[in-house]
């Protein structure tokens, strides 16, 4: 009896991976090559601000890592740049992490994050909303730096929100992000807060179809430094096969630009592509097609993203942030 019900168990078993086996081999699963704009790395704490005077290049602003420690928000190297801001960006409220620790005073976003300068502002109070509702959430469950963000939308008020979106969407959109088409990228890891960063004193990497996504100064970076940018390695020939998908909307067969405006810099009825975070855009591409950005305020953008596969995705979302934004 015992070896019968043994035996009975190992052929189950068996066949349990034979058909798990033959259910992968076709088709890899959406999102499977895509690894590259997912960084993730163990929960740690962000370096705190060097000690001393602090500076970054073009500004005469001058900040003390030891104030800057104390919390009470993130630098602000070029307060000429933007209107003042409002509290809940600046500084944050009643438990609610300032808009700017995220998205940075100027609005040009964080490597893992994403810009929201020049967004317009009811589509940012939507957004919110919909990070609100539960029908804006990632495609990989659990993803720290989106829960934060939906955490956020959860809390903020509806004044709040409507002050942010007042601030960011009257922001220049500034260019942040730079595409260099190579085989190799710098040796990095991702981090626990959704960035890829540098690993010194290794050789590089080889890129091997994925993209990677560094600040061009790690240490600027940190100093939420505006006029470091975002670089983007990415395999040869994906800027112009992005562009060729861009042009003829790619399975869909409706140009991008029909909505998103023309050199994707944005419409009344869509938000801008050009410039932005390879890895953000990648990553909406596949909330969309996969229903986990889902609902009525994205139904017309679920027919393009819908027949789009993973080589498509990385190709269009390079050729979107190599474009002036
Ligand atoms: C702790 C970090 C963090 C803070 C603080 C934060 N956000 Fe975000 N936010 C994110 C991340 C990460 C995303 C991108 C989510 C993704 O990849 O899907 C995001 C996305 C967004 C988007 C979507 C942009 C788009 O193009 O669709 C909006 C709008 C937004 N945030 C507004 C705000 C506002 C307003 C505040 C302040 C009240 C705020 N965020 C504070 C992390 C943050
Ligand atoms: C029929 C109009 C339409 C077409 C065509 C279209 N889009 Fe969109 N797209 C939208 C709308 C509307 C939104 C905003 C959805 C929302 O409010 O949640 C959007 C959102 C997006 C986003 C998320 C942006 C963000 O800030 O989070 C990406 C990425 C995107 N579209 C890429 C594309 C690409 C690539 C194509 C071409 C293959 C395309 N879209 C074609 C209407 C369109």
């Amino acid at each position: 009896m015992r070896s019968r019900a043994l035996s009975s168990v190992m052929i189950l078993g068996g066949a349990l991976i034979a058909l798990l086996a033959c259910q992968q081999q076709p088709k890899a699963s959406p999102g499977a090559q895509l690894a590259w704009a997912y960084p993730k790395g163990p929960k740690e704490d962000l370096p705190p601000y060097p000690a001393g005077e602090l500076h970054v290049p073009g500004s005469t602003v001058t900040y003390t890592g030891e104030a800057l420690n104390k919390g009470g928000g993130p630098p602000d190297w070029f307060p000429q740049n933007h209107p003042p801001a409002p509290q809940i960006v600046a500084k944050g409220r009643d438990g609610v992490t300032a808009c700017a620790e995220c998205h940075r005073i100027g609005g040009d976003g964080y490597n893992g994050t994403t810009d929201l300068a020049g967004l317009k502002a009811e589509y940012i109070v939507q957004q919110i909303q919909e990070f609100r509702s539960g029908r804006r959430h990632s495609w990989e469950a659990g993803r720290p730096a989106v829960e934060e963000m939906i955490g956020i939308a959860r809390k903020v008020s509806d004044a709040d929100a409507q002050a942010a979106a007042a601030y960011f969407s009257a922001l220049p959109r500034i260019p942040h992000t730079r595409v260099v088409e190579g085989d190799t990228a710098p040796a990095a890891r991702g981090s626990y807060y959704g960035w890829m960063q540098p690993v010194p004193g290794q050789p590089a990497r080889p890129l091997n179809g994925q993209v990677v996504e560094l600040d061009a100064d790690w240490n600027r970076a940190l100093l939420a430094d505006p006029n470091s940018p975002l670089v983007i390695y990415a395999p040869v020939g994906s800027t112009a096969a992005g562009e060729a998908l861009v042009r003829s909307g790619g399975p869909n067969g409706q140009a991008c630009s029909a909505c998103h405006g023309p050199s994707l810099k944005g419409s009344a009825i869509a938000p801008p592509l050009a410039g932005r975070s390879a890895a953000y855009l990648a990553r909406q591409l596949l909330d969309i097609k996969t229903g986990a950005r889902s609902g009525p305020a994205v139904a017309q953008m679920q027919g393009p993203a819908q027949g789009l596969d993973d080589t498509q995705i990385r190709d269009i979302a390079v050729y979107a942030a190599s474009l002036t934004p």
